[in-house]
C-alpha cells in the first residue's frame, strides 16, 4: 500500500487527488491550514487531515514514527491579486522548503505544483526552456520554488518533478472563489440567468485542462525517477467569447458577453498555452479531455 503525504489536500487539487489515491488503496494524510479551502470537499476522505501552517509545522518531529512513500505538494496562497507580496513568497516559498527539507531527511520523492504563471506574457506555445517572466508575487514565488527543487536535487538526489499547471477546472473548484477559474465563473454568472462579465473583448486565451487530467499528470510523475520540471496543458487554446459559447451550448442557453475594463492590467496574462511534448515524453502525459468534454463532464 502507498502512504502519501498531500500538503494543500483540502483545496481543489489537493482534495481531488487524496480522493482519487485513496479510491487507489493508498493510505493519504493531509496538511492543510484550510486558509483557502473548505473542510466539505473531504467528506468522502478517510485519512487524517491535519490543519496547520505548513511554513511554520515541523514534519519531522510530527512524522517521528511514519514513513512516506510519496509526498505531494499542493499547499499554496493561490489568490494571484493578493496584495502583500512578502507573505506570499514567505509562505510559499517556506512552506515548499519544510516539504523538500522532510523529502530530504526521508529520501522521498516530491511531486510539486508549480504554475503557468512562470511565463507571464512569453511567447506561446509555451516551453519549459524558454524565458521565464513572473509578473505577479504568486508567479514570482512559483519560480523560487522551482529553482530551489532544482538546487535540492543536484545537492541532495532527491527525486523532484515540478508540474506547472496551467488554467485548471473541475469539480471541488468553488471554496475558491475569485480565484476560481473563468469556466466556473461564467458558469455560474450564466446559470444565475446573468450575462456574462469579460474583460475587452473576450480574445484573450487559456490553455483550459479539466482537473481529471490534472490528477493523472500526478498519478504518471510518480512513476518517473527522472527529476524534471513540465507543462500540464491540454496543448489546445480556447478564448474567454470560445468559452461562453460553449457554456452556452451546453446549457442550452444563449447569453452574449458584457465586455468590461480589466483592472489587472499590470499582471495579467493575456494568454497561456502549454507546449505537451516534454510532459508526453518524460512522464508519458497526455491530457485526455478536450475543452468541450471537460466542461461537459463538469456540468454534469
Ligand atoms: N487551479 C489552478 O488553475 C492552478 C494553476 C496553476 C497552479 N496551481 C497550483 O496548484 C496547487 C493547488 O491549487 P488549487 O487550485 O487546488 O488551490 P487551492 O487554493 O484550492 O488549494 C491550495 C490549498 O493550500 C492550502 N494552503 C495554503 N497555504 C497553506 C499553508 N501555508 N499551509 C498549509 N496549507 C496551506 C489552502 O488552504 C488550500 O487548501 C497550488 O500550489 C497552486 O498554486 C493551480
Amino acid at each position: 500500500m502507498v502512504r502519501a503525504l498531500i500538503t494543500g489536500g483540502a483545496g481543489f487539487v489537493g482534495s481531488n487527488l487524496s480522493l482519487e489515491l485513496e479510491a487507489q488503496g493508498a493510505e493519504v494524510t493531509i496538511i492543510d491550514d484550510l486558509s483557502s479551502s473548505n473542510f466539505k470537499n473531504l467528506t468522502d476522505f478517510k485519512g487524517e487531515l491535519i490543519v496547520q501552517d505548513l511554513a511554520t509545522f515541523d514534519l519531522s518531529s510530527r512524522f517521528k514514527d511514519v514513513d512516506f512513500d510519496i509526498i505531494f505538494h499542493q499547499a499554496a496562497i493561490t489568490d494571484t491579486t493578493f496584495t502583500n507580496d512578502a507573505e506570499m513568497i514567505r509562505s510559499n516559498v517556506e512552506g515548499f522548503r519544510k516539504v523538500a527539507n522532510f523529502a530530504v531527511e526521508r529520501g522521498v520523492k516530491l511531486i510539486y505544483a508549480s504554475s503557468a504563471g512562470v511565463y507571464g506574457n512569453g511567447p506561446t506555445p509555451m516551453r519549459e526552456d524558454q524565458k521565464l517572466s513572473p509578473l505577479n508575487a504568486y508567479a514570482f514565488s512559483k519560480y523560487l520554488i522551482e529553482n530551489l527543487s532544482l538546487k535540492y536535487t543536484k545537492r541532495y538526489g532527491i527525486t523532484t518533478v515540478g508540474l506547472r499547471y496551467f488554467n485548471v477546472y473541475g469539480p471541488k473548484e468553488e471554496y475558491k472563489n475569485k480565484s476560481a477559474s473563468m469556466i466556473y465563473q461564467l458558469a455560474q454568472q450564466m446559470k444565475a440567468g446573468k450575462r456574462p462579465r469579460i474583460f475587452k473583448y473576450g480574445e484573450q486565451f487559456r490553455d483550459l485542462i479539466y482537473i481529471k487530467d490534472v490528477i493523472l499528470a500526478n498519478l504518471k510523475a510518480m512513476e518517473t525517477d527522472q527529476s524534471c520540471v513540465v507543462n500540464v496543458g491540454t496543448g489546445q487554446a480556447t478564448t474567454f467569447n470560445q468559452i461562453i459559447q460553449i457554456l452556452n451550448e451546453t446549457l442550452s442557453i444563449s447569453f452574449k458577453p458584457e465586455y468590461f475594463d480589466n483592472p489587472y492590467t499590470a499582471f495579467y496574462q493575456n494568454q497561456t498555452l502549454a507546449d505537451t511534448k516534454l510532459a508526453n515524453k518524460l512522464l508519458g502525459f497526455k491530457a485526455g479531455f478536450s475543452i468541450e468534454a471537460g466542461i461537459k463532464d463538469y456540468i454534469s
